[in-house]
């Protein structure tokens, strides 16, 4: 049967001192991607990593790297990191005014082709590019830091496109990154996510990464 959730556990909540064996527990317990968030301290007011972190996790896992840029001007970096090894790239909307060209030199790039909206972005902000994606990540907090709390004001955005994908691209996936645990990944299910982002829920379960991705797994319709 075709899998119709996944996780994707965010490395910015990992011990970068040993991220290697980080991504490795999460591999060996089911991770199905690697989510990694490059951000530039402009798009949003923080730094994470950039292209040598995403060659070293290239290095070290199988699993399909999934770049979230929150990145000003992405049309200047996603050569970068197309050729350092990402499955998936993901770009905001908010961050260029040239979104179609980014999105058609990454499908160019054989990446998968993400787009990223904010909290405060409307669903409509999509319109004239829903064609041609593969993903649509909806930031269900405002991009920046892990362990912040839910934006349940997100949900009926989500459902939204839910419903504009079900019309125009069926087969690209909804994604949700923020706040995301077991508290909460029962109303982005209900809306209509299909790819679930955590950092926090996983990597600082108190019974470890494994514990943490179970907890969430176990809330994935049968
Ligand atoms: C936030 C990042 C997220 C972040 C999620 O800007 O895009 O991927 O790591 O972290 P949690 O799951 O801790 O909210
Ligand atoms: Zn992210």
């Amino acid at each position: 049967m075709t899998q119709s959730y996944f996780i994707a556990p965010s490395i910015l909540s990992a011990d970068f001192s040993r991220l290697g064996e980080e991504i490795a527990r999460i591999e060996n317990a089911g991770a199905d991607w690697v989510h990694v968030d490059i951000m530039d301290g402009h798009f949003v007011p923080n730094m994470s990593m950039g292209r040598k972190a995403l060659e070293a996790c290239k290095q070290v896992t199988r699993l399909p790297l999934d770049v979230h840029l929150m990145v000003e001007a992405p049309e200047n970096f996603i050569e970068w990191y197309a050729e350092s090894g990402a499955s998936h790239l993901t770009v905001h909307i908010e961050a260029t005014p040239n979104i179609h060209r980014v999105l058609q030199r990454i499908r160019e790039l054989g990446c998968e082709v993400g787009i990223a909206l904010n909290p405060g972005t409307p669903a409509c902000a999509l319109d004239a590019v829903l064609q041609m994606v593969d993903l649509v990540l909806v930031m269900t907090v405002n991009p920046g830091f892990g362990a912040q709390t839910f934006i349940p004001e997100t949900l009926p955005k989500i459902r939204e496109i839910r419903q504009k994908l079900d019309r125009d691209n069926p087969q690209a996936l909804i994604q949700v990154d923020g706040g995301i645990s077991s508290k909460t990944i029962d109303q982005v299910i209900e809306a209509g996510a299909q790819v679930f982002v955590a950092g926090n829920a996983i990597f600082n379960h108190p019974a470890g990464p494994a514990a943490g991705m179970s907890a969430l797994k176990a809330h994935f319709p049968v």
